[in-house]
């Protein structure tokens, strides 16, 4: 039997309650968390989005009507009570907010019942995420996971504020738009009026907001909804919201200091820290160098260091030949860690396998000064006493090393310091780490398509001092193009654009475009450049990204209602799903049957 809302009308939310509203009657509205009968006397804990409050029914109280109703309240009902407020009788539960209050109640309405959900609605929730996605709704009144929305709804509103208050204007732009192969995966959508024809689904309004800047719109910003057909991972959705923006009249500074300063404000307002500006910036060479990676997680150190030098007369063939072949050699300390045991350092050295390593070379200090060195008996006792001086080995320190590629180096090196600060807990989610990354290469080499494919996307400008090498040593160019990194994620990206037909033409032909083929995906915008366009740049966050490290949440998918799994399908709505026949034929789409 469910009622209707006929005469009622909710005075506020559960845990608003407090005891200045004590001797108040107040209409509540909810779900039944738990229900207990204690024969004669019903504790419900009725619990909406703001938290819970402890409803008491008694008979004499609400008559024999009510109580015959409450005591039928089982998890989830929706419920209506009309009820006065009381100091608690019992002791005050300090883990909730209304914990030294209760409601009595005087009349209760069963709005709806409820089937025993699939699982228990509680915080910290054991129940296996597969399960909750295909009840996504139910999971959704778990108070942890309401919280980050409430979070992400407050920084969408703070960001429309802080940007108009600075500005810009928000303008929509389309989402059927034209493919361009350029990039992840396009997402297509077939047309019926066009048989034979699609749009795309934008991976980012990238070409539409440079076009806005061509209009004189001169400050756009947009959180806008962005779809890539890309593996996915823990911080990867194919659809997903950027904050997006485009300036007009602007270099990277002016993007950088409005972006630092609205970070500033967000992080202040939810998480309470206060971000010191400007915030640290570092070449893309340096955080390579220092960190092994492009986006550099600082909350701890263990900082590569390359000993090429100093090992490049030593005998070891290993470190040799790969000097020889123009890698290099470098390492990190892993310091206090020298008396790891032996099984886990092999586990160290298969992780570094895992990102391309054909070995992890060892060296640990013992607390007498003694080393234990898995190169030893190849090298000179005063080579390796020079190793240790160069990594600042003391005793009681692990130092591993990698020699190969520097790609290859990096990218083991830069992923085991992780590991490392994993397994050593240096990673805390409460502090806030933010850094610019700049000065990224323009291009870098695709070894599969045998080409250059940019590195940002093919409107980023090259930095001026590097213009000569276009055509000389094209993976030499910098660009003027910047990321958001913080905590070791790349939360957004961005760039001063190309506003000049001849180079954005000549970038067209290093990405191996004809001038044809160039035309025929990007005509609109290189035909708009003919107008007068003033120079721009611009910048877009992953605001899922953004909100998970607020909120300290493991993967994207806690802050994005209705995610998808890691096959792109949505298990709720059961999607993607086989279309009628109809629906295709007025497509024009014939389905290629798959042999299995
Ligand atoms: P970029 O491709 O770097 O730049 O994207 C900007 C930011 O969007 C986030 N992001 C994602 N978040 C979740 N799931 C994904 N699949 C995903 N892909 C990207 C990242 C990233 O930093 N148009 C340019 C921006 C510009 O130049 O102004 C662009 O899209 O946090
Ligand atoms: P080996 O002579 O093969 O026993 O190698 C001696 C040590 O060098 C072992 O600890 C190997 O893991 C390590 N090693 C092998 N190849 C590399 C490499 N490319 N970089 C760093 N260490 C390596």
């Amino acid at each position: 039997m469910a009622e209707s809302m006929m005469g009622l009308k909710r005075s506020c939310r559960c845990a608003e309650v407090t005891e200045a509203n004590i001797g108040q009657e107040l209409t509540l509205m909810g779900w039944v968390q738990k229900s207990r009968n204690k024969g004669g006397i019903i504790f419900t804990d009725l619990r909406d989005r703001s938290g819970l409050i402890q409803i008491i029914f008694e008979e004499s109280d609400c008559g024999s009507e009510s109580f015959a109703k409450a005591e039928k309240l089982r998890s989830e009902f929706a419920i209506a009570v009309v009820g006065v407020v009381e100091k608690r009788s019992g002791a005050a539960n300090t883990n909730l907010k209304t914990g030294t209050i209760e409601v009595r109640a005087k009349s209760l309405r069963i709005l709806s019942e409820s089937e025993v959900p699939p699982f228990p609605i509680e915080e910290n929730s054991k129940t296996k995420e597969e399960l909750r996605l295909k009840y996504r709704y139910l999971d959704l009144r778990r108070p942890d996971l309401q919280k980050n929305f409430v979070v992400r709804s407050r920084v969408a509103t703070m960001v429309r504020q802080f940007l108009a208050d600075e500005g810009f204007l928000e303008i929509e732009t389309p989402t059927l738009i034209k493919s361009t192969p350029e990039g992840a995966r396009d997402y297509l959508v077939p047309s019926r009026v066009h048989p034979g024809n699609f749009y795309a689904l934008p991976q980012s309004p990238q070409t539409l907001k440079q076009l806005l800047m061509c209009s004189g719109f001169d400050r756009y910003f947009q959180i806008a909804r962005c779809y890539r057909d890309e593996d996915l991972r823990a911080d990867r959705q194919p659809e997903f919201t950027q904050i997006d923006m485009e300036l007009s009249f602007v270099d990277v500074d002016d993007v950088l200091d409005v972006n630092e300063r609205m970070l500033q404000k967000i992080f202040k307002e939810i998480n309470g820290i206060d971000i010191e500006l400007p915030i640290q910036r570092m070449t893309y060479r340096e955080a390579m160098d220092r960190f092994g990676s492009d986006k550099p997680d600082l909350r701890f150190g263990m900082e590569l260091k390359n000993i090429s030098e100093v090992v490049k007369d030593c005998e070891f063939v290993v470190f040799k030949g790969t000097l020889e072949n123009g890698g290099s050699v470098r390492g990190i300390n892993a310091e206090g860690q020298g008396a790891m045991p032996r099984k886990k350092i092999d586990a160290l050295v298969e992780y570094a396998k895992g990102f391309g390593a054909k070995g992890l070379a060892y060296l640990a200090i013992g607390a007498d000064g003694t080393y234990k060195c898995s190169f030893g008996k190849f090298m000179k006792p005063e080579e390796l006493d020079a190793i240790v001086a160069a990594m600042d080995g003391k005793p009681g320190d692990l130092l591993l090393f990698a020699a190969d590629k520097n790609k290859v180096v990096f990218d083991v090196l830069g992923n085991l310091r992780l590991e490392l600060a994993r397994q050593q807990d240096l990673l805390k989610k409460d502090e806030f780490k933010f850094l610019w990354v700049t000065e990224f290469p323009l291009f870098e080499y695709d070894e599969e398509e045998n080409r250059y494919v940019a590195v940002h996307h093919p409107f980023t400008s090259p930095m001026d001092e590097d213009l000569h090498l276009l055509d000389s040593d094209p993976g030499a160019v910098r660009a003027k193009a910047y990321d958001i990194v913080l905590n070791g994620t790349e939360i957004g990206g961005g760039s001063v654009r190309i506003h000049q037909a001849d180079i954005q033409a000549k970038m067209f032909e290093k990405l191996g475009f004809t001038p044809e083929s160039a035309n025929s995906q990007f005509g609109f915008l290189l035909e708009a450049f003919k107008y007068g366009v003033p120079p721009h740049a611009g910048l877009a966050y992953g605001l899922d990204r953004v909100i998970m490290l607020m909120v300290g949440a493991d993967s994207i998918r806690d802050v994005i209602a209705f995610p998808k799994v890691k096959d792109a399908s949505c298990l709720m709505m059961e999607a993607p799903n086989v279309v009628d026949q109809k629906q295709l034929d007025e497509l024009g789409i014939a389905i290629a049957k798959n042999e299995e």
